[in-house]
């Protein structure tokens, strides 16, 4: 794919060739992200973020990755405070916020919505989650991250085991990610959901048809014992129809330090999209974990940066450029990774 100018809305888009260059683009953008070095490559430009739905990672991490690269970020949060609650069109939306932008991410509760935008627009739009459909930077960045922490051991992405935990239904997360390891070779995936917030048929025909192990089950335990990776992901309560409703689900699945050590092999690397719901009644990764060495899931919301980073890079087309227009910071920073 050639990157440059093109919108960025379901991991359909990519080979396996793409991936390896964003994650080697990412790799590069390090000692950016450690701010060891600034650059001032996309001075000038403007990102638009348009968040019409919670975000705290996704928001925060695109605008500070655009900012990393020299550029400014403008914001409009929430449908209340923008023109959509004025009954606005996508179109027309897209239409006047690409006049003040030179690239866009957005989120939308509705499926579909991103792509119908960036339809209208006169700039790159990259999708920040549309509803339960896709979460593409998302699952790029679960990738890199599986990725750098299996290397320590020696393995590959070809070959993984993981276990996806929780809400497979309403998950963007899981969605994208499924659909990214159809790129890879022999993977083995545990799904572990109730079954009535089980992965959407679609997802699991695709990985077959990939080649891929698919189990299901709803048994926590004996899901997670031969694998790499357990990713868990939080019960979607934004989209059930009622709270009473998520309510059954929560809490069902969770991981602990004892379940952990009981049933997991040594060194399975424990990964979340984050936010984790740390309420009592769900709490599906237990705070007994924070010291545990193989909880990832704050290295994957750091690697956010440096995905992102490489997406907007190669977006507007400056991978090249980075360095020359790059200069050693004047503050201190004792910020490793
Ligand atoms: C995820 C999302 O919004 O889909 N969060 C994120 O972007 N890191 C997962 C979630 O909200 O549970």
């Amino acid at each position: 794919m050639n990157f440059a100018g093109e919108h960025i809305i379901s991991i359909e888009q990519f080979e396996r060739s793409d991936i390896e260059r964003i994650f080697e683009v990412a790799d590069s953008m390090v000692p950016f992200a450690l701010r060891a070095r600034a650059t001032r490559v996309l001075e000038g430009a403007i990102l638009g973020n348009m968040f019409f739905e919670p975000s705290t990672r996704t928001r925060v991490s695109f605008g500070a990755a655009f900012n990393l690269l020299g550029g400014s970020v403008r914001e409009t949060t929430g449908f209340k405070t923008s023109a959509i609650a004025k009954g606005e069109s996508l179109y027309d939306s897209a239409r006047v916020l690409s006049g003040y932008s030179d690239v866009i991410c957005m989120r939308h509760p509705k499926e579909g919505s991103v792509a119908e935008f960036a339809k209208a627009s006169r700039v790159p739009v990259l999708n920040g989650g549309d509803g339960a459909n896709e979460h593409p930077s998302q699952a790029l960045l679960d990738l890199y991250t599986i990725k750098n922490e299996l290397a320590s051991s020696g393995k590959r992405l070809d070959g993984l085991r993981i276990a996806m935990i929780g809400d497979l239904k309403f998950g963007r997360t899981v969605h994208s990610l499924s659909k990214l390891l159809c790129l890879f070779n022999n993977v083995h995936i545990s799904l572990v959901s109730p079954q009535e917030l089980a992965m959407p048929q679609l997802y699991v025909d695709q990985l077959r048809s990939s080649g891929h192990t698919v189990t299901c089950s709803s048994d926590l335990t004996s899901s997670i014992g031969n694998v790499d990776i357990v990713y868990s992901t939080r019960v979607q309560e934004e989209r059930f129809s009622s709270p009473e409703e998520a309510d059954l689900y929560r809490g069902r699945f969770r991981l602990n330090q004892s379940i952990y050590t009981k049933y997991c092999e040594p060194n399975t690397v424990i990964m979340h999209p984050l936010p984790r719901d740390s309420r009592a009644d769900a709490n599906e990764l237990d705070s007994d974990l924070n010291q545990n060495p193989n909880l990832a899931i704050f290295r994957q919301a750091d690697n956010g940066v440096l995905i992102r980073m490489a997406l907007f890079a190669m977006v507007l087309d400056v991978v090249g450029k980075v360095e020359k227009y790059s200069h050693e910071v004047t503050w201190y920073s004792g910020r490793t990774r």
